[in-house]
């Protein structure tokens, strides 16, 4: 089964991925935060830049929307060497959707088969989709399924939510049943997987299952990918070298103690989870200005690890 990183805007950028690769990896592949509102921007270049992508397999995630966009980026994705990229289906956000972006998509099953048919024609590279099970309910997704049924994906990662959901509330395990039964191509599941019991739960409900995508899980538990792969766990000073390389990647590109400051909490409003009795210290934390502060904090309770 293969163990794929969900993309996570604000979080899951290379540093991120180089360090999660480095202390809890190796997994088999990174999904990029979302690249291309209409053309690549210099920090999104900078994030699926080979050069800074080194040893880790990654397949940038390009927004779906219209095709002609969508074609533009993927021709600069591809002309930096990737083999692969992936379609999103499944930003929930007012913004993307309103433009009938992102799980936006998944409102007019025609519309999609149109872009799907442009795209998957005329891509330079293979293609993957990310997707919801609809936008405000689910009433379309056989007809979502009829359209992905049609193409050659790479693969296809159901996380069984509706938009309208965005990231809490019950799975649609029978929309994800669906999919299993009907579709040909490798099946990825995401959501909530939060432990080793849940990732063997889904491999036991699922066996022909290609792969399972873990975001906020991986991010909460970064050791979460050793248990799954039975390795060992990274002892206390590793856990402390992880959040010192990710400071200093970080300080690589921005500019100032205070947006360091909030990148490093940006993290830590997740990972501060596998630190659930200490309330305490996560309060100070997430009050302090200071970044010596923070950081005495956070490697008091890296080493309780
Ligand atoms: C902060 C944050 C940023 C995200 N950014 C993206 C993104 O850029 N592209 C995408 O397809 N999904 C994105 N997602 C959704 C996740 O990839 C994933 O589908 C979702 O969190 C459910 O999986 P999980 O329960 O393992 O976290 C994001 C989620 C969060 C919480």
């Amino acid at each position: 089964m293969k163990i794929y990183m969900a993309p996570m805007e604000g979080i899951g950028g290379y540093v991120y991925r180089n360090a999660f690769q480095k202390y809890f990896g190796p997994i088999d592949a990174y999904i990029s935060p979302f690249v291309g509102k209409g053309s690549l921007m210099n920090r999104e270049r900078r994030d699926i830049d080979p050069e800074n992508n080194k040893g880790i397999c990654l397949i940038p995630q390009i927004m779906g929307g219209d095709a002609e966009g969508f074609l533009k980026v993927a021709a600069d994705v591809a002309s930096l060497g990737y083999k692969e990229c992936n379609i999103n289906l499944g930003c929930p956000s007012g913004t993307v959707t309103g433009r009938g972006r992102g799980s936006g998509m998944l409102k007019d099953p025609a519309a999609l088969d149109y872009f799907l048919k442009t795209v998957m024609r005329e891509c330079p590279m293979k293609v993957s989709v990310k997707t919801r099970v609809g936008f405000e309910d689910a009433d379309k997704w056989e007809d979502i399924l009829k359209v992905f049924s049609k193409y050659d994906f790479e693969s296809v990662t159901i996380h069984p939510r509706t938009a309208k959901q965005q990231y809490e509330g019950e799975l649609h395990m029978d929309c994800f049943k669906k999919a299993y039964e009907s579709l040909k191509c490798p099946l990825i599941f995401n959501g909530e997987i939060k432990t080793l019991e849940d990732a063997e739960k889904l491999a036991g409900s699922f066996p022909d299952l290609y792969g399972l995508m873990i975001g906020r899980g991986f991010v909460k538990r970064p050791q979460l990918a050793c248990e799954i792969a039975g390795r060992k766990l990274p002892v206390p000073e590793e856990y402390v070298s992880w959040h010192r390389e990710l400071e200093s990647g970080y300080a690589g590109y921005l500019s100032g103690e205070r947006s360091l400051l909030f990148k490093m909490k940006d993290m830590w409003n997740f990972y501060g989870d596998s630190f659930k009795s200490e309330e305490k210290t996560l309060k100070k934390m997430k009050k302090t200005q200071s970044l010596q502060e923070f950081n005495t904090l956070a490697e008091q309770l890296l080493r309780k690890q």
